[in-house]
Formats: C-alpha cells, structure tokens, sequence
C-alpha cells in the first residue's frame, strides 16, 4: 500500500472508499485525466458522475476508463461524463448521493489559467451539499500554491466553519511541517 500521508490524492480516496456502496450514486467534480474517477469506478458504484469544463479533460478521462473495461458503464449509462461546470450538478445529478471529490486547481500538464476559483467552488459544494444523504461526504482536496488556490481555500474554509453543527461534521487535514504549500484536505459530512 503506498504511504499515504505522502500522497494526499490517495489518501483522499481512501477516507473516500468506506462512502462508497453498490447502491450508490457518486461524483467526481473535476475529473482532470480520469484518474480519480477510475478509482470511483473501481469502487463499483450504482451511478458514477464526472464533471469538468474541459473537453480534452472528458476526452481522457472517457479513453481511460474504456481502457479499464469501462465502455459498457459509459454506454449503458450507469457512468456519466458531462462537459459542464460543477456548480451545475444539480441539474444533472439525482439526489441522494453517498460521495463527491473534488481535487481543485489546473489540471498537471495543463493550462494553468483554466483552475477551478473560490466564487465557483463555493457553489459547487453547496449544490453537493443539496445533493448529499446523511452520512455521505464531500471530500476536496485544495492547493494553496498558487493565488487562486490560496484564495480558494481560506474561502473553503471559512465556509466550513459557518456550518451548522447540528447538521453537519467537517473536517480538515493539512500537513502542518511540509514545505511548500502541500495539498490539504477538507471533508463535509452530513448528519441528518
Ligand atoms: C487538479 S485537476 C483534476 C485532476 C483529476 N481529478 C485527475 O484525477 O486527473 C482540476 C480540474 O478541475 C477542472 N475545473 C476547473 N473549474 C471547473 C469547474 N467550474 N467545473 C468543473 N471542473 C472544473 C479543470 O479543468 C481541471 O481539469
């Protein structure tokens, strides 16, 4: 197993994994090369969803997981790959949903001017948190290294402190003496 508190992305899919069932219905909300999103698959969901505002992004993530014996899930329409922005999910998702990623900031390899932003985040996971059952989570890994990231996370976090304790739990993981602004991880659960 690989050390995964050096490797964020996957320690993130590992708090992710218990959430997902059978039954359920899941989101990837910036599915970048796929690679996130095959791990979802591999999870065996009911209905996986995956969302980025990039064509070549949908174009990858579709090539990998028909690589990974997938096509019949994309045809049969079990797995759904939409070009569209995730704080629109509500329009293409059915509630309730166990589990939703986001891994924010410019895809690796990318144009870096085509990030994910606080203003537009922020409705994404409230349009997540609209869609989310109790006891699912969202889970958003977030990199402060660049501007936007920065901006993104302080208004991430603040969000989460307004919460309503009664209703939901959050939590958030950073990595309190790596150098250069590692990535950090902010979970929202639900509880009733
Ligand atoms: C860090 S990458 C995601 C990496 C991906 N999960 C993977 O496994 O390869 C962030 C992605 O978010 C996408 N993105 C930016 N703004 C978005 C928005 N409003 N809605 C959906 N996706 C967005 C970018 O196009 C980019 O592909």
């Amino acid at each position: 197993m690989a050390n995964l508190i050096r490797q964020t992305t996957q320690l993130a899919l590992h708090l992710v994994r218990p959430y997902v069932t059978p039954g359920s219905t899941v989101i990837d909300a910036t599915c970048g090369n796929g690679h996130d999103t095959l791990a979802l698959a591999q999870m065996n969901p009911a209905k996986l969803y995956a969302f980025d505002i990039q064509e070549d992004a949908i174009s990858a993530t579709t090539a990998l997981l028909e690589a990974n014996g997938y096509h019949k899930s994309i045809t049969d329409g079990r797995f759904i790959l939409r070009c569209a922005a995730h704080e629109e999910m509500d329009e293409y998702v059915a509630s309730p949903v166990s589990a939703v990623l986001f891994n924010l900031g410019y895809l690796p390899g990318g144009d870096k001017e085509i990030t994910t932003k606080a203003a537009s985040t922020l409705k994404a996971v409230q349009a997540a948190m609209e869609l989310l059952e109790t006891d699912g989570v969202i889970c958003i890994t977030m990199y402060s290294g660049h501007a936007s990231g920065k901006e993104e996370k302080a208004a991430l976090l603040d969000f989460a402190e307004t919460l309503d304790a009664k209703q939901w739990h959050t939590a958030y993981i950073s990595m309190p003496n790596q150098k250069h602004h590692p990535p950090e991880i902010l979970l929202i659960t639900r509880k009733s």
